[in-house]
């Protein structure tokens, strides 16, 4: 059974990115034999990456447990907001945490990302620039990508993806992801 962990990059807590990969999580999880935490980064509040942290105690707890999460996963979920054209801090902040040593638990991991913005674009550079900095990391980033435009008009009250195009994508995409991250496990 393939361990999908997916989480969004942003803490608000009606997060659109948040919403997005809700939707793909129930996607993997209606196609078959995965197990799939959907998890909020609020729950790992972690502290200004600060290599100072770093020394003889150990990491920062939450950053430790975050780190725990994505090394017991074979797979990764991640949505990804756009700040001014780039991911939030809050994002980059938990990848940098991830990366350091012992270990950068990122190495090997079969990672697909996805965005959501109220513009037309759906933080499509934000997505971009997610991918490249797994790449550099050693994730296996997966050629699946999905960006949700106009997220503001994309969901209903209750949460749920109506968007049908967006639906559309995440039923072509999240089950490619899920069988390129088989074969790599
Ligand atoms: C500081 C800041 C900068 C932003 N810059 C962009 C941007 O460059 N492109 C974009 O599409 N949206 C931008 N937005 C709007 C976000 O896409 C929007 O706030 C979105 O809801 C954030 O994702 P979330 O709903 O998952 O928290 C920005 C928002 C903030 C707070």
């Amino acid at each position: 059974m393939l361990k999908v962990l997916a989480f969004a990059g942003s803490l608000r807590k009606e997060s659109y990115n948040h919403k997005l990969v809700s939707a793909a999580a129930e996607t993997a999880r209606a196609s078959g034999d995965v197990e799939v935490m959907l998890v909020r980064l609020n729950d790992y509040e972690m502290p200004f990456m600060n290599e100072d942290l770093e020394g003889e105690k150990g990491l920062p707890e939450n950053a430790r447990r975050f780190r725990e999460l994505i090394e017991k996963s074979d797979a990764l979920l991640i949505s990804s907001p756009e700040y001014n054209s780039s991911i939030t801090g809050v994002l980059k902040n938990a990848i940098d945490w991830a990366s350091r040593p012992p270990k950068n638990v990122w190495m090997g991991k079969p990672v697909m990302v996805l965005s959501a913005s109220p513009g037309a674009f759906g933080a499509s550079s934000s997505g971009f620039q997610t991918r490249q900095i797994l790449l550099q990391l050693g994730a296996y980033v997966a050629p699946q990508k999905v960006a949700c435009p106009h997220a503001d008009e994309a969901f209903n009250e209750q949460g749920q993806l109506v968007n049908e195009f967006v639906q559309k994508n995440l039923k072509k995409m999240v089950p490619g992801f899920l069988e390129f991250a088989k074969k790599l496990n």
